[in-house]
């Protein structure tokens, strides 16, 4: 590790230590307990997470001024804006503060939440990429879930801190966030690295339904060796911490071992959305499609089973879809 480095590690080490004494210790950090506590967040889980929070005056400058830190330091580290005249602020006011942590468990970014839910301002800002934070290389909660999917074999993927946290809270300890819905490559290597089973349980919106699509493209075109994928899908429009709160840790964990499903399972419900299959054109057109993905399974058994659900569902006969496949096999090669 290089001198910088090792500095702006210690820098957000000593940052997150203080948002996490404001936010347990002071007057300050009062309104921001209470909206966490409201969340169903725990003493253990905010310890857990090293939560904290940034008040309204901004005390990170001066925290850091004291300690006669360099300024060119302090710029490096994303944890202040600059204006014109190149005068840093805090560039985190008013917000819950959630650590991000590298593999190794060490804090490299933030990511602050408004407590209310206004539309005008971004709902969580997070740390811009500086020398220790690349975003598309993190995911929130990797080096605890990394060792807990030694012993549970699989890696959850959620969208958002709050979902891996609740989760968490709900014994799920082998749950990591993309922080938001654009999963990356370079995501998947790593996850690639450190487990063989991914299942995937984003939101259970329509958003959330998309990036579950591209999630498995994804993993499909870059598996670096052996990475499995299955599909956790959410009641709709609720994500995974507000499943937690609303009907508690034991249903959630059963929720996801009972719903776990294939991608094939997935795409043959998810290929339905906007068509309308009692016309026609639209229901030969998801049969292609489904045909298409059933196409991609090597399993005979599996094929046969997925078949023979398309065929029952809407009343047709399973030679002519097998007749069917096996032409589609033959004009993708
Ligand atoms: P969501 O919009 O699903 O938010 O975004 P959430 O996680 O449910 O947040 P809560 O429950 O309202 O607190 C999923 C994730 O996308 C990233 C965050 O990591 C968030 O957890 N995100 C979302 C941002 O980075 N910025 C945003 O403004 C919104
Ligand atoms: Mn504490
Ligand atoms: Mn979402
Ligand atoms: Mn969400
Ligand atoms: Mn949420």
């Amino acid at each position: 590790l290089n001198n910088e480095t090792q500095q702006l590690l210690k820098l957000h080490d000593k940052a997150a230590k203080l948002y996490h004494h404001i936010l347990i210790n002071t007057p300050a950090g009062q309104s921001a307990l209470n909206y966490l506590r409201k969340r169903g967040m725990s003493d253990e889980l905010i310890d857990q997470f090293g939560l904290g929070y940034a008040p309204d005056q901004r005390i990170l400058k001066p925290f850091f001024e004291q300690q006669k830190i360099d300024y060119q330091l302090l710029r490096k580290s994303g944890l202040f804006s600059e204006n014109q005249q190149g005068e840093l602020r805090d560039r985190f006011v008013e917000r819950v503060m959630y650590p991000i942590k590298n593999g190794q468990g060490q804090v490299i970014a933030f990511s602050g939440r408004l407590l209310t839910n206004e539309t005008d301002l971004p709902k969580y800002l997070n740390s811009p990429e500086t020398p220790i934070f690349n975003k598309r290389r993190t995911l929130f909660n990797f080096d605890i879930a990394r060792k807990s999917a030694r012993k549970n074999g699989k890696l959850y993927l959620f969208e958002g801190f709050m979902d891996v946290i609740s989760a968490f809270g709900a014994g799920v300890t082998n749950g990591i966030a993309s922080m938001g819905t654009s999963f990356t490559e370079e995501q998947v290597a790593i996850i690639g690295r450190a487990t063989s089973q991914l299942d995937i349980c984003y939101d259970g919106d329509e958003p959330g339904q998309n990036a579950i699509d591209r999630a498995i493209s994804l993993v499909n075109d870059h598996r670096s060796k052996q990475l499995q994928v299955k599909v956790v899908q959410l009641p709709a429009g609720i994500d995974p911490d507000e499943y937690v709160q609303k009907y508690g840790a034991k249903q959630f964990s059963a929720y996801l071992v009972n719903k776990e499903e294939t991608t094939v399972e997935f795409y043959l419900r998810f290929l339905k959305n906007g068509k309308n299959l009692d016309n026609q054109n639209e229901l030969m057109s998801y049969l292609n499609q489904a045909l298409k993905v059933i196409a991609q399974v090597d399993a005979p058994l599996e094929e046969d089973m997925y078949l023979q659900q398309l065929a029952s569902e809407f009343n047709l006969d399973r030679q002519t879809l097998r007749t069917q496949i096996n032409q589609l096999r033959q004009q993708l090669g």
